[in-house]
């Protein structure tokens, strides 16, 4: 089976790549690589921006992902207008191409975040949503978009992801239980936002094994799923990494806590997933915390602006509006 992973170089890709790999698939990645190259040597590179992608690219595989895009709320309110295109429209016009080529699945990163501020509910796939903020309302745009074009023909699923944690070769330290750990091991503090807010809380073990039961899944499914290994405050997280590491590396830890306002707030329900899917979550806070310290060696230079995506996102933002009129347009 042949697979193009579009965002492949991001921090979801560049764990779920070799484990692709490891199953004998034969995947392509086609990325900007905003933060690097991080992905094994074997993996075909498709350095593209996708729009620049036709339908005649995408006739040799079986299976486009999309893992593209702004990922976060910071990237997405620093630049509003690439948000809606990269977020809404990408995933939509990969698809569309990705249908002519007769490709036979479409899956597509989409994320809890649609269901912007809930009252304390466990929300399923059926419930409505209402995102109020850029990021959540381009990824609901895309993944309603995707959504139309699945046919008996082709199939399109929507991975409605939690916040994803843990370690990949391409880090992040700005998702909730790394940003936590990293305060942990460089200050000696957990800091919490908002402890009353809710959170499905995904390790990045599970959210690969997601994408696989979704590749793997037979071709007649399409649907939206939720995913997440479970829901917890914002409080209970910040205990949860507190007490793991102080137990791990017998150290003692301060609590920090504030009341900020969040326009998000949810838990939501993965029962569709378990049993269309057969998804199963095998991991915890605890145990994302403890992959963390495993993998700390790679990663203990904190301040890495690549561990950051809007860092990197303004630098490359800067870096295009100060290029000289003629070398944007190419001319
Ligand atoms: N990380 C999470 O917690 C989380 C949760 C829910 C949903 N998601 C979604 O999952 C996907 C992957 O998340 P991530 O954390 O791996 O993101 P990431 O920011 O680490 O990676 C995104 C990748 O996409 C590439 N890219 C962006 N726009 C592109 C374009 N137009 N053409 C080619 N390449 C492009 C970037 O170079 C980068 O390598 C995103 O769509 C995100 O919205 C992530």
């Amino acid at each position: 089976m042949r697979v193009l992973v579009a965002g492949g170089a991001g921090y979801v890709g560049s764990a779920l790549v070799p484990k692709l790999l490891e199953r004998g698939y034969d995947v392509d990645v086609a990325d900007l690589f905003w933060f690097g190259n991080h992905l094994p040597a074997e993996v075909g590179i498709v350095n593209r921006d996708l729009f620049d992608l036709q339908a005649s690219d995408l006739e040799k595989y079986d299976q486009v992902l999309f893992l593209a895009g702004l990922s976060n709320d910071p990237m997405a309110e620093f630049s509003p207008s690439k948000n809606f295109i990269f977020n809404a429209a990408a995933p939509a016009y990969l698809c569309y191409i990705a249908r002519r080529a007769r490709v036979r699945r479409y899956i597509y990163a989409s994320s809890c975040s649609v269901y912007g501020y809930t009252e304390n509910e466990l929300f399923d796939e059926d419930r409505p949503v209402s995102s109020h903020y850029p990021y959540g309302i381009s990824k609901l745009q895309g993944e309603r978009a995707v959504m139309q074009f699945a046919d008996d023909d082709f199939s399109v699923i929507a991975l409605r992801k939690g916040t994803v944690s843990g370690y990949s070769p391409r880090m992040r330290f700005d998702l909730i239980i790394n940003t936590m750990f990293k305060t942990a091991m460089k200050e000696g503090i957990v800091r919490v936002s908002n402890p009353a807010i809710w959170r499905p809380i995904l390790s990045i073990e599970d959210a690969v094994m997601a994408y696989i039961r979704a590749i793997e899944a037979n071709e007649r499914i399409s649907g939206i799923f939720n995913v997440a290994s479970g829901n917890h405050t914002v409080g209970e997280v910040a205990d949860l990494v507190r007490n793991t590491v102080e137990e791990e590396l017998g150290t003692r830890l301060a609590l920090d806590i504030k009341h900020v306002k969040d326009v998000r707030n949810y838990k939501v329900s993965i029962e569709r997933a378990k049993n269309v899917l057969s998804f199963h979550p095998h991991h915890s806070v605890r145990s994302i915390v403890r992959n963390l310290i495993d993998n700390m060696p790679k990663c203990n230079d904190w301040d890495n602006p690549n561990y950051y995506n809007i860092r990197v996102f303004e630098h490359l933002e800067e870096t295009v509006s100060r290029e000289p009129a003629s070398a944007v347009s190419g001319d």
